[in-house]
C-alpha cells in the first residue's frame, strides 16, 4: 500500500480512502469507513482477500454512525461501465444480448440509454436509484417488472475465484437474488427484446406513475417487504403510524412504508422507528432495508 495525503494505493493500484459513508448512501446516515474504489479484476480479486462488504448505490442501507470496521468496496472505472453493443453470436432478430455492464453502473442511467434504444425487458425498472449489481443482488423491482426479466449472464467475485452463472442457475424471487452475501456481482449481460422507443417510454412512465404517492426526501426505499403480497405501507398506516417521528428521522406521511431523514438523523433514530413499527403492526414483516452492521 503506498500512503499520501489523499489516500493510498494498493498493490494492484485500488484507491483507497477513509470516507463518511453518508455521503454514499441515500438516507444520508452513516459512519466512516475504509472504502476500497477498485475498477478492475485484480483489484477486487485483491480487496476481496479481507473481511468486506460490497456498497452499491446506498439505496437500500441502514449504516451505523459508528462505521465499519471492514472495508467496503465501490465498483469503479470499467466495472462502472456499459458495453450496449449487441452479441452477434448471441443475439436473434427477437432477442438482443448485450455485451458486459459493470455492477458499478448506475441503473436509472441505463434505463434511459435501453429506452432510447427501444430495447425493452428492464422498463419495469424505472425509478429505483440503484447499482446494476445492487439491483441484480436484490432482484430489485416493482410490480411492472424486476431484474431478473432482462439478464443472460451473471459474473460472480468472491474470495475463492470468479464464476459465470445464468438465471437458470439460481433460486431467484421476489427481491431475492438466491446469490449469496457478499458474493459480488461484478458484471452482467443483458438479454432484452426489440421494441420502439416510443412503446419503451410509455412503459416507463406507466411504472413511474405507481412512485406519485413516494416521498422526495432522502430514504432508502421500502422499510419492509410486502408480507404474503399485503402493502407492508398500507398495514403501517392502519396502525397509525404515518408521520411518527425519532429524533430527526420520521414515517412518511405520503407512504407509510418509507422512513425519511428530515435532516441529521441518526442510525439509532431509524432504528427506534423500525422498532416502532414491528411492535405496533399485527403480522410479522421482513425487512428489506439492510442494517450494516446487522443487529443481533
Ligand atoms: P446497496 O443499497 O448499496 O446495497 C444493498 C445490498 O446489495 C447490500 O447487501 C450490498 O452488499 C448488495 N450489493 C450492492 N452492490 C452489489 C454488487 N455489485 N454485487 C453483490 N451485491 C451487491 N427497490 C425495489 O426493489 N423497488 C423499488 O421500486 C424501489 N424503489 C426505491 C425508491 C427509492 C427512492 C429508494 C431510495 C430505494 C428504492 N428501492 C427500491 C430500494 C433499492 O433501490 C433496491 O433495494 C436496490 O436493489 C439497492 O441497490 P443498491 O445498488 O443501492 O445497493
Ligand atoms: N397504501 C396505503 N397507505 C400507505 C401506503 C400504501 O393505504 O401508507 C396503499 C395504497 O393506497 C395502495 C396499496 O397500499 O392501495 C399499495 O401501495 P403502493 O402502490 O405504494 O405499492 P407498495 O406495495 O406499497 C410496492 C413496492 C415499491 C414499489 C411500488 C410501485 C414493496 C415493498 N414495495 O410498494 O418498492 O416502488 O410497489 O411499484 O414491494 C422498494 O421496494 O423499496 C419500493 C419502493
Amino acid at each position: 500500500m503506498t500512503t499520501s495525503a489523499a489516500g493510498s494505493v494498493s498493490r494492484t493500484g485500488a484507491r483507497v480512502e477513509r470516507l463518511p459513508l453518508a455521503r454514499y448512501t441515500t438516507l444520508g446516515v452513516g459512519g466512516e469507513a475504509e472504502v476500497w474504489f477498485v475498477s478492475t479484476h485484480d483489484q477486487l480479486n485483491e480487496a476481496v482477500q479481507q473481511p468486506y462488504r460490497i456498497l452499491g448505490g446506498g439505496s437500500n442501507l441502514v449504516i451505523a454512525d459508528e462505521g465499519l470496521s471492514e472495508r467496503v468496496i465501490r465498483l469503479s472505472g470499467p466495472l462502472a461501465e456499459a458495453d450496449l453493443t449487441p452479441d452477434p453470436s448471441l443475439s436473434t432478430p427477437d432477442q438482443i444480448v448485450t455485451g458486459w455492464v459493470g455492477g458499478g453502473v448506475p441503473l436509472p442511467g441505463l434505463i434511459r440509454r435501453l429506452q432510447k434504444l427501444g430495447w425493452s425487458n428492464l422498463e419495469g425498472t424505472v425509478g429505483i436509484p440503484a447499482q446494476v449489481g445492487g439491483a441484480v443482488w436484490m432482484n430489485a423491482g416493482t410490480r411492472y417488472g424486476e431484474m431478473f426479466d432482462g439478464l443472460h449472464t451473471l459474473e460472480i467475485v468472491t474470495p475463492e475465484g470468479t464464476r459465470r452463472v445464468t438465471p437458470d442457475d439460481l433460486k431467484w424471487g421476489y427481491r431475492d437474488s438466491g446469490i449469496p452475501r457478499n458474493h459480488i456481482v461484478s458484471r452482467v449481460r443483458l438479454k432484452l427484446r426489440p421494441s420502439t422507443p416510443g412503446a419503451v417510454l410509455d412503459a416507463m412512465n406507466f411504472a413511474d406513475e405507481a412512485r406519485k404517492g413516494q416521498p422526495k426526501m432522502k430514504t432508502p426505499g421500502c422499510a419492509f417487504k410486502n408480507p404474503g403480497g399485503v402493502s407492508a405501507g398500507k398495514l403501517i398506516d392502519e396502525a397509525g403510524l404515518k408521520g411518527l417521528r425519532a429524533g430527526n428521522a420520521m414515517i412518511a406521511p405520503e407512504h407509510a412504508n418509507f422512513i425519511v431523514n428530515l435532516g441529521g438523523a441518526s442510525s439509532a433514530d431509524v432504528h427506534a422507528l423500525l422498532d416502532a413499527i414491528r411492535s405496533r403492526v399485527p403480522v410479522p414483516m421482513e425487512l428489506e432495508y439492510e442494517l450494516w452492521p446487522e443487529q443481533a
